[in-house]
Order: C-alpha cells, then sequence, then structure tokens
C-alpha cells in the first residue's frame, strides 16, 4: 500500500490527507511512537519516500506553523444544491426522522421516476443520515430505482410482469416474451413477484396500477396511457358501516362498557388465530403483549406478499372498516398509543382508500386513543416477516432479527410490539358482536371456526372462499369452485402458499387447518390454495417456487441465500440429484435464520416425495 511507487504527485492533492495514508515520515513522533517498534520501522522502510517525490504541498518545506490551510469544501462527497433543493422542495416542513426514509425515497422515485445518486447524496444530507445508510436501504427494495452518477435512468414506464405461479400456469412467461417484443426499448419490461391477483392471472403492473387477465395488447394500450393509481371504490364506507351498528363495539370499550379482559376471553374462547400464516392464538397473543411494560405498539401487517394469497386485500376493499373497527379494537386491548398499518406497494388503491376512510374514522372521534401511521412497503416479501417488517417500518432494509426477543418483547422502536394480520383484525368486531357460538359453531371435519381460502390456479371459479376450517382441497374445489377448469385433471395442490409444499390429488381429503399438515412436510399457512392439474408439470412448480425464495431471499444468512440459489440450479439443470438436494434442503431448514429460509425447501421436498414419477421427465414449461 505504501510502496514508495505509489507516492504519486496526485495522490498527495490537499483534499486526500487522509490520516492512514500518510508516510509515517510525516506523522509527529508521538504518532510513530505508538506502533510497536518493530512495525514502526518496517513501515519506515516500507514508506519512506524517495528523495525525488515532489513537495506534497504547495507551502511544504517553507517551515512556518505546520497547520494545514483548511479545505476548500467539506471533506467527503459534496451535495449538489440543485439536487438538495428538489429534495427540499417534496419532502417540504415533512419530519427528517430516520423511521421516514422509506417514505422519502418514495416521494422522490415517484416524481423523478428514479433515485439518482445526486438526489441520494442530498437526501442523506437533508436527513443526517450516511450515505450508505440510504443507499443501502434504496437498493433493498425492489421498487425503487438507484440510478449511479453518469448511468441513464430507466424509461418513464415500467411494467412488471407477475411471475409467480398462478400467473405461470396461465401464461406469464409467454406474457413476457410478447411484451418485450411488442413493447420496444421505450418501455421497460421486468419480471416481479405475487401481485396479490392470483384469481385473475395473468397479472401485470403498468407504472403502479394493475391490468388483470392481462394479454400484450391490454398491457400496451395501458402502457400507451400511464394511469395513477385511484382510491379503491369501496361499497361499505364509513356512513354505510356506521348505519349497520359499525363502531358501537368499538364505542363501548372506549367508554368503559366493555373490559379489555372480557374482549381478551371472548377472542379466546372463540379460537380465533393469528391468519397472517402462523396461527398463534390471538386473544393469548393480546395478553402477552399487554404483560410487558408500556409504552407498547401496535403493527399491523397488510403486506400479503405470500404467492398466491389475496384474501387481505379482498376484505380490505370491500369493507375497510370491519378491519379498521377490529384494529383500534386490538390498539386499544394493549393501550397502544401509535398504531403502524404497513400496506404493501402493490396495493396503491387500498392504501389511498385506507387513508381516506381512517381519516374518516379520526373525524368522528374514535382513534384518540392511538395515533395511526400508514406506511408503504416498496417491494419485498420478506418484510412480510414479522421482524422484517418492524425493520423496514423502522426505515431500513427488511432483515428479520433474530429470536429472543420475541417482537412481543423488543418490537417496534424496542418497545414490546403486537403484530397482527390485517384478516385477524377482520374478524373481531363479529366474533365480539355474534359470540362465540357463532364463531365455533362452524367447521369440518373436527375443527371450529371459518377460514378465508385464496383460490388460484385450475378451477372454474378461483377467488376468495369463506369456508369452515377444516374443508378438505377436493371439498373446495367441487363446493366453492364450480369444479376443476375444463380440459384439467386434478393432479396436486398448494395448501399454503408457495412455502406450504405441494400435496398430490390422492392426499386431497385432508383437513386443511392448522397443524394437520405438517406431518406430511406441509403447512395451511395463509391458507392460499393453489390447483395444479395433468397440464402442470411438478418439477416445474417447484422450480418457480424456489426461483421465487431465491430472489426474495434478504441475503443476510448463507444457508438461505446460497442454498436457495444452488437448488434451483440443480432443479434447472439435469437430473435432479434427490441426495444432494434433500442434504441442501436439511442444511437450510435447520440452519436459516427465518421462516422464508425454512420453508423454502418444502415444495421441492414435496416433488421429491409424492411425485416420484415426474422425476424422470425432462424439465417442463408453460
Ligand atoms: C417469510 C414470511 C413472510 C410472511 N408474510 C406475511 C404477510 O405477508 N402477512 C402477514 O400477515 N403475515 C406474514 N407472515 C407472518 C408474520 O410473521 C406474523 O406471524 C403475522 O403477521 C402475525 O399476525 P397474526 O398473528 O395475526 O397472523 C410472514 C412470515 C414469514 C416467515
Ligand atoms: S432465512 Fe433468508 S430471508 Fe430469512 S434472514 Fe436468512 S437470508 Fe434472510
Ligand atoms: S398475482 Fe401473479 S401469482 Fe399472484
Amino acid at each position: 500500500m505504501f510502496a514508495p511507487a505509489m507516492f504519486a504527485p496526485a495522490m498527495f492533492a490537499p483534499a486526500m490527507f487522509i490520516p492512514g495514508m500518510f508516510p509515517p515520515a510525516m506523522f509527529p513522533p508521538a504518532m510513530v511512537d505508538g506502533l510497536g517498534s518493530a512495525q514502526a520501522k518496517q513501515t519506515m522502510t516500507l514508506t519512506t519516500p524517495p528523495p525525488t517525490t515532489v513537495p506534497l504541498r504547495a507551502d511544504a518545506g517553507r517551515g512556518g506553523s505546520g497547520r494545514r490551510r483548511p479545505p476548500r469544501t467539506p471533506k467527503g462527497r459534496q451535495v449538489d444544491p440543485t439536487a438538495l433543493a428538489e429534495v427540499r422542495d417534496l419532502l417540504i416542513d415533512r419530519p427528517r426522522r430516520r423511521d421516514l426514509l422509506i417514505e422519502h425515497l418514495h416521494l422522490i422515485q415517484d416524481h423523478y421516476g428514479h433515485l439518482s445518486a445526486a438526489h441520494l447524496a442530498a437526501l442523506a444530507q437533508e436527513m443526517r443520515l450516511a450515505l450508505t445508510e440510504v443507499y443501502e436501504v434504496a437498493t433493498f427494495y425492489a421498487h425503487f430505482d438507484v440510478v449511479k452518477d453518469g448511468a441513464a435512468p430507466p424509461p418513464a414506464v415500467t411494467v412488471r410482469v407477475c411471475d409467480s405461479l398462478s400467473c405461470a400456469l396461465l401464461g406469464a412467461e409467454r406474457l413476457l416474451a410478447d411484451l418485450t417484443r411488442k413493447l420496444g426499448p421505450n418501455v421497460r419490461v421486468v419480471r416481479a413477484p405475487c401481485m396479490g391477483a392470483c384469481d385473475r392471472a395473468p397479472v401485470c403492473a403498468v407504472g403502479h396500477v394493475q391490468v388483470m387477465q392481462a394479454d400484450a395488447a391490454k398491457v400496451a394500450a395501458a402502457a400507451a396511457r400511464p394511469a395513477h393509481a385511484e382510491c379503491y371504490p369501496t361499497p361499505t364506507g364509513f356512513d354505510a358501516y356506521a348505519k349497520g351498528g359499525g363502531y358501537d363495539l368499538l364505542k363501548a370499550c372506549l367508554d368503559g362498557k366493555r373490559t379489555r379482559d372480557d374482549i381478551i376471553k371472548i377472542v379466546s374462547d372463540a379460537g380465533l388465530r393469528g391468519l397472517g400464516g402462523a396461527g398463534f392464538p390471538t386473544g393469548r397473543k393480546w395478553s402477552l403483549v399487554r404483560a410487558e411494560p408500556a409504552p407498547r405498539l401496535f403493527a399491523v401487517n397488510c403486506d400479503e406478499g405470500e404467492p398466491g394469497t389475496f384474501k387481505d386485500r379482498y376484505y380490505l376493499e370491500r369493507d375497510p372498516h370491519r378491519f379498521i373497527e377490529g384494529m383500534l379494537i386490538a390498539a386499544w386491548v394493549v393501550e397502544a398509543p401509535d398504531t403502524y398499518l404497513y400496506v404493501r406497494d402493490e396495493y396503491p388503491e387500498v392504501i389511498l382508500l385506507l387513508r381516506q376512510e381512517i381519516a374518516r374514522a379520526e373525524a368522528a372521534g374514535l382513534c384518540k386513543h392511538t395515533k395511526i401511521h400508514i406506511r408503504r412497503g416498496a417491494g419485498a416479501y420478506i418484510c412480510g416477516e414479522e421482524s422484517a417488517m418492524i425493520e423496514s417500518i423502522e426505515g431500513k432494509r427488511g432483515l428479520p432479527r433474530h429470536r429472543p426477543p420475541y417482537v412481543a418483547q423488543v418490537g417496534l422502536f424496542g418497545r414490546p410490539t403486537l403484530e397482527q394480520n390485517v384478516e385477524t383484525l377482520y374478524w373481531v368486531r363479529d366474533i365480539v358482536d355474534k359470540g362465540v357460538a357463532w364463531f365455533t359453531s362452524q367447521g369440518r371435519h373436527e375443527r371450529k371456526g371459518f377460514r378465508s381460502f385464496s383460490v388460484s390456479g385450475r378451477v372454474k371459479n378461483p377467488g376468495v372462499k369463506l369456508a369452515p376450517a377444516g374443508v378438505t382441497a377436493r371439498e373446495l374445489i367441487d363446493e366453492f369452485c364450480g369444479g376443476m377448469a375444463d380440459g384439467h385433471t386434478f393432479k396436486g395442490y398448494l395448501p399454503g402458499g408457495a412455502s406450504g409444499g405441494i400435496l398430490p390429488a390422492l392426499m386431497a381429503d385432508i383437513p386443511l387447518d392448522f397443524g394437520t399438515l405438517e406431518k406430511y412436510g406441509c403447512f395451511v399457512g395463509s391458507h392460499a390454495v393453489v390447483i395444479l392439474s395433468d397440464k402442470d408439470d411438478m418439477k416445474a412448480v417447484a422450480l418457480n417456487l424456489i426461483r421465487f425464495f431465491e430472489d426474495e431471499s434478504c441475503g443476510q444468512c448463507t444457508p438461505c441465500r446460497v442454498g436457495t440459489e444452488k437448488a434451483a440450479h440443480l432443479m434447472a439443470h439435469g437430473p435432479w440429484d434427490a441426495g444432494l438436494l434433500e442434504e441442501l434442503s436439511a442444511l437450510m431448514r435447520d440452519a436459516s435464520i427465518c421462516g422464508l429460509g425454512q420453508a423454502a425447501p418444502n415444495p421441492l421436498l414435496c416433488v421429491l416425495k409424492y411425485f416420484p414419477d415426474e422425476l424422470n421427465k425432462p424439465l417442463g414449461h408453460w
């Protein structure tokens, strides 16, 4: 590093006087003394400049005070004044708090269509953050386009084509190829993960506006006149909801006519479980969080990124206040002064709707006990994992945390935090109003309650199906979805989205509920059921799913980051090596930090176990 040949004059321009780069001969004696003597000697030998070296500074050799001239500019990267003014114009008087970093990045991305290096440097200065912190966050999220100095920004229009499983079954790959050809170089066509509209596959997003049952002509027309997302026209606004007795329960809670213990008991007796995927008993979670010291916070999970899942969107669009009332009751139960509602960026119409309807609830004086903050995701499936979501709300990359401590103990901003899925909260009012028996009297095959299944794939009528807990896949297809799609024979199904494994049709009579599928290497998770047919190659299905996990891995731990990549490679090239894939899967399951890496091998293990006849066939495609 300090070889004499490297002392080129340009390296000693005044602005580059970085202590580590000084030849030790220039250090005051005390600094050299600080080195071990052998090390000091060696360093001296290595670094003493040759006599021909040009003077290091204009005043070198003149003696005098030995003080340097003050630098002409501040150290480090200089902020472009125009970019700084532009960032200030966008931020106006918004607080420059760290946790708002992602919100502020959205402002710039929305306005300019990308994040230039100059704007990022300006934002870092404005928020008093290190530039690296801003960069690491901006580059983590798929919906931010970071453009380096001198690089061309992306075209004004971006078309995202969902290539997750339900869309792949219905022609996403063909659509990608058609669009790349048809739209030309002025429109950017990129792959994207599930957009929460799997029942209307294939799906694209032109900018932020989704095109359902997309074909190349529809998407080209939308790309020619890109539109802004508009507030979803819900059939049940504030007045309609309140007219039907809406918010009476919340008012009773706030007026002291109901006690917190009473509400927790009803929810517990009904057996309401977390519907985000883990199925943790809701009443118990509320008690655990209440047992932690105040102030406690509340985070609501509307990230809904599990491929095949679209139930939260369904309820928010149709009946947002039933969810808002449940959210406000839960905030009251745990006495959270602040509630953070994290909504995925793929649902812009829902974000607008929630802003509008929450403002109405606030205006009616129903939210005085908790301040609601809506936070917008930025395209990262992992942010649905509860601790990653908390990191993201804090304005950071969505890296899951190690547990313990659990988020109920140390969560958002270091405070005990209740985290709850949208649908879990949606049912609170009905369960309390209609009673425990109303909920528990439903259910099949010895299960209790009902569940919202997001059904997609090869059925006649896909969609959200409110069905008894414990219903089987066969019953779902026959009774709720009008049977298989024409020309398709039932071959297998995903009981719980991308993570929940794959089962063959001959195992379609197992009750679908928490705790029943684990012994088969599967789980019901968020109740996203994708139906597969004789037209679908199971190896291609598993490859699609592992590629999703490879793309969405946060990269924090090696078993998941490297394991998903290796598995995808092994599955895509040549015959499957069952032994090697099983070994790799065991490592991922046992050593990954969070549920993503632990569950990622489920689909491939299921193909090895339940579809042995498929293994010797060449890899299929749609
Ligand atoms: C990789 C991963 C992704 C997840 N994605 C979501 C999600 O999109 N929405 C959700 O509510 N829960 C998701 N979860 C579950 C959450 O971690 C958490 O259990 C849930 O939000 C708690 O709320 P609940 O008890 O009401 O289900 C995910 C979990 C993992 C491991
Ligand atoms: S398992 Fe995957 S997603 Fe989870 S922390 Fe590790 S790398 Fe990130
Ligand atoms: S929207 Fe494409 S798979 Fe869900």
